[in-house]
């Protein structure tokens, strides 16, 4: 049978129905990411706003592996640190955790050990004496499920992971689900959610490693930092929180006012030997709030600026100390420097410091965190 022929009527409503959908109220473009160790095809998901601004995200790790955001003359470029296949991501002597998700403890926890209701939980030691970011297989290598929950106003993507009941030791069924939204006004927002069947700690954060000049493009000693700080946590040698926390006027740390990141990193300072550089936890005093900017980062080259919302009580600025020029990736070899991380986090180590901000979620309660990546240019 014929195919009714096109009308003049019809025609015209699907010209209108085009014209009226936003440019942005698209499917997420879905393609090949290659394959998993374990032989499983993952995928890269391009987020896409109507100002161009494109984030592209891979359901392995739950990582970002790329932010194309324009500089002060409108040209487009990536400003994270990353690999353009799941292999550099997958490699086993990868250990740096470019763009990834991070659970189910993000940053340290001294000797790999914490206690819940009189019980001592032992969970891999991977950094030293003590656990780095969820232990020897964190969030970070898992395949996480992906969904398309784009609505008309912006392009956003769910991933959700169910770590189980003692995976890397860790106490409860965890189901974990993050929502990736890309906004109008160049803002990456992160929405993370979790339940547990059983009394557990939880530190969710996002491992971006920003160059603002660009991937490969020299160290971010020239970038200009604000972090909304009066205090910081100090660390000992293996970078486990000592428990004080110590007031940034007068030190290094100080980065109230906007201030160029190399300005003091190389000081005879303690703290900053511990680290290498920054290294550090800042204790925010944002009080929570999502428009307050908890950081803002300027690049002088390109005007790019960054600013970061977190409701989080800290943030993990780290200045790439330990990239030595030994990994390859987009836009060359990733030397020491040549990123800055800022971790929105609870305080590292908190489960075994009563005085800091509680890590505990318990059966029944609904976890949720949200921090804001917003670009813009000067
Ligand atoms: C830590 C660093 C570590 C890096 C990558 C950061 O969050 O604070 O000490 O080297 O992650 O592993």
């Amino acid at each position: 049978m014929l195919e009714k022929p096109l009308t003049f009527l019809s025609l015209s409503i699907s010209l209108l129905t085009i014209a009226a959908t936003p440019q942005w109220a698209q499917k997420l473009q879905q393609r090949p990411f290659g394959k998993a160790p374990d032989g499983q095809a993952v995928s890269l998901y391009t987020l896409r706003n109507a100002s161009g601004m494109e984030v592209t995200i891979t359901n392995y790790g739950g990582t970002i592996t790329s932010v194309k955001v324009p500089d002060k003359n409108k040209n487009f470029g990536d400003v994270v640190l990353g690999f353009d296949n799941v292999d550099g991501y997958a490699a086993k002597e990868n250990t740096s955790y470019f763009g990834a998700t991070i659970g189910r403890y993000g940053n340290r926890l001294a000797h790999g050990k914490f206690t819940l209701n009189g019980h001592t939980y032992q969970v891999p030691t991977n950094d030293g004496p003590n656990s780095l970011h969820g232990g020897t297989i964190g969030f970070n290598r898992r395949i996480w499920q992906a969904k398309d929950v784009s609505t008309a106003n912006a392009p956003a993507l769910e991933l959700h992971y169910l770590s189980p009941d003692g995976e890397q030791g860790f106490p409860g069924n965890l189901n974990v689900t993050i929502r990736y939204t890309l906004g109008k006004g160049n803002d990456l927002r992160i929405d993370y959610s979790a339940t547990t069947d059983k009394d557990t700690v939880l530190n969710l954060t996002n491992h971006s490693y920003f160059n603002l000049a660009g991937p490969g493009s020299g160290t971010v000693l020239n970038h200009s930092l604000m972090l909304a700080a009066d205090q910081f946590t100090p660390v000992d040698a293996t970078l486990i929180p000592t428990g004080k926390l110590q007031s940034v006027a007068g030190t290094p740390f100080d980065f109230r006012k906007l201030t160029r990141i190399g300005e003091r990193i190389d000081q005879n300072n303690e703290q900053l030997k511990l680290g290498k550089g920054y290294d550090h936890n800042f204790v925010l005093n944002t009080g929570g709030s999502l428009s307050k900017a908890a950081a803002r980062v300027e690049e002088p080259t390109t005007g790019r600026v960054l600013e970061v919302f977190t409701d989080q009580p800290g943030i993990q600025f780290y200045t790439g100390n330990f990239l030595n020029g030994q990994t390859k990736g987009i836009g060359g070899a990733y030397q020491f420097r040549s990123a800055l991380c800022l971790e929105t986090q609870h305080f590292p180590d908190s489960p075994n410091h009563p005085n800091f901000p509680s890590t505990e979620l318990k059966p029944g309660q609904q976890f949720h965190s949200t921090t804001i990546y917003r670009f813009s240019t000067k």
